[in-house]
């Protein structure tokens, strides 16, 4: 099964909300909502012991993100065998490791195991947008069905504690203050509505559930979190062979969405302030980087092709630097695995911008700059999800890639 339909592009331009969100601490001291400030000193927390002071990650996406990881499977994460199963690299869409395997093995400060629900062709909610298979287990249901029973003491919602003990195969004893949670999500959902005219509408319900399922997260006692923007999709091959429109109308979108999750990051971070420590990391950064100058990062130096897939390499599942000579170059040579994914060193500069953002803190710091909790203390919040029948049946085929 290849490319999955479903991604769409973006690119998001959107003047305002530059993306200095890439990391390290730049000058900005805007408290512009859009603008990710480095390191807002004022928010370090106790919650954040620094790098390498975590222990767990919890990673909820796309098949950008997805490694085929079974949480209820007996092999689960350990110190020895940090992604528990699949064998690593896992499942992934890059022909090769993807972000979350870097950034477990590579960019890892600590012996961080990682248990990442990600889903090939996910969308926030099915409800909202549909995948392109009914069995797609979108962010909704990776809280809902997987984490939450998988790794709380909670049922599926906050609410429920008929399911005393976290069912997932040795759930690890995860606190606030030692885990990160990731969420890179948005490239289905854009894809499949940006062409439609009530996209303003999609997009407003999209975000309702998607901080609502933040606020479970938070209520579960996550503290800790990364938001991924969606990444300039519009320059992939699927979209370069769309009309210049289409083009220009996915890259538009891309940009209204990912301004919408900065303001969701703003948002946690208001509500929440010292008990919440968040980042935005901005993958148009190192994408447009790349695809305009391969010699951008180390990693990427010897690709030789941005702008097309060899039909030959288009499945993956081949040995890294694979060569057929029908394609000219390796593989790994391609920034393009197919249509709409990218080979293994994007994935690399990719988890190494999250690692060096989390090494410089915090950069999201809300729209109220004092970074002082305005009455959090217990939870609270948009929390309590209007869906209590997330679209659940078990893991079905990985779909997509
Ligand atoms: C954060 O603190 C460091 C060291 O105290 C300082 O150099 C830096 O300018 C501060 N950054 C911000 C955004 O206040
Ligand atoms: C996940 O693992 C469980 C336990 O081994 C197994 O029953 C289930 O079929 C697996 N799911 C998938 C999709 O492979
Ligand atoms: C990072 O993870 C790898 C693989 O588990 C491990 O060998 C290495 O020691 C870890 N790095 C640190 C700094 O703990
Ligand atoms: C982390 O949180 C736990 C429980 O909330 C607390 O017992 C522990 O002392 C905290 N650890 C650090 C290093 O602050
Ligand atoms: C958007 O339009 C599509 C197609 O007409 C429709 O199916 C969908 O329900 C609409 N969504 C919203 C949120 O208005
Ligand atoms: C990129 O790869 C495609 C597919 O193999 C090929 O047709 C095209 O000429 C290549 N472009 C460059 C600049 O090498
Ligand atoms: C190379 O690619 C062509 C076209 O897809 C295919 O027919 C051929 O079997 C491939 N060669 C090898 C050695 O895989």
């Amino acid at each position: 099964m290849h490319a999955l339909r479903q991604f769409a592009a973006h690119a998001a331009v959107a003047s305002s909300m530059a993306s200095s969100a890439l990391a390290l601490p730049s000058s900005s001291s805007s408290s512009s909502a859009v603008t990710a400030d480095a390191a807002c000193n004022a928010t370090l927390t106790l919650t954040w012991p620094g790098w390498p002071g975590i222990k767990y990650a919890f990673i909820f996406g796309d098949s950008y993100t997805q490694t085929g990881f079974n949480y209820t499977s007996p092999s689960p994460p350990t110190q020895d065998n940090p992604l528990g199963n699949p064998k690593y690299p896992g499942w992934t869409s890059s022909n090769g490791p993807n972000w979350v395997d870097y950034l477990t093995v590579k960019y890892n400060a600590s012996r961080l195991q990682t248990y990442n629900l990600a889903y090939g062709g996910a969308t926030v909610d099915s409800d909202i947008v549909k995948p392109y298979m009914p069995t797609v287990l979108s962010v909704k249901d990776q809280v809902h069905s997987q984490f939450l029973p998988g790794y709380t003491s909670h049922g599926n919602s906050d609410l429920d504690t008929s399911s005393v003990h976290p069912s997932a195969p040795d759930a690890p004893a995860w606190q606030g203050n030692n885990s990160v949670f990731a969420v890179w999500i948005g490239i289905n959902d854009i894809g499949n509505s940006f062409w439609l005219n009530n996209v303003t509408d999609i997009n407003t319900k999209i975000f309702a559930v998607y901080a609502d399922l933040v606020g479970l997260l938070y209520n579960a006692g996550a503290r800790n979190f990364v938001f991924l923007t969606v990444p300039p999709v519009d320059r992939s091959p699927m979209m370069l062979a769309d009309t210049p429109e289409a083009r220009a109308s996915e890259k538009m979108d891309i940009a209204t969405f990912n301004g919408l999750v900065r303001q969701l990051a703003d948002s946690l971070k208001d509500e929440h302030g010292d008990n919440a420590n968040v980042w935005v990391v901005d993958t148009q950064v190192p994408f447009n980087a790349v695809l305009d100058n391969v010699a951008a990062y180390p990693q990427t130096a010897n690709l030789k092709n941005t702008t097309s897939y060899c039909e030959a390499y288009q499945h993956g599942g081949l040995k890294p630097d694979s060569f057929n000579a029908t394609c000219g170059v390796p593989v790994n040579e391609y920034f393009w695995l197919n249509s709409l994914h990218p080979t293994y060193p994007i994935h690399d500069v990719v988890a190494e911008e999250i690692s060096k953002a989390l090494v410089a803190g915090p950069n999201v710091c809300g729209t109220t700059s004092t970074g002082t909790a305005t009455g959090t203390g217990t939870t609270t919040t948009s929390t309590t999800t209007s869906t209590s029948t997330s679209t659940s049946g078990g893991m079905g085929s990985m779909g997509g890639m």
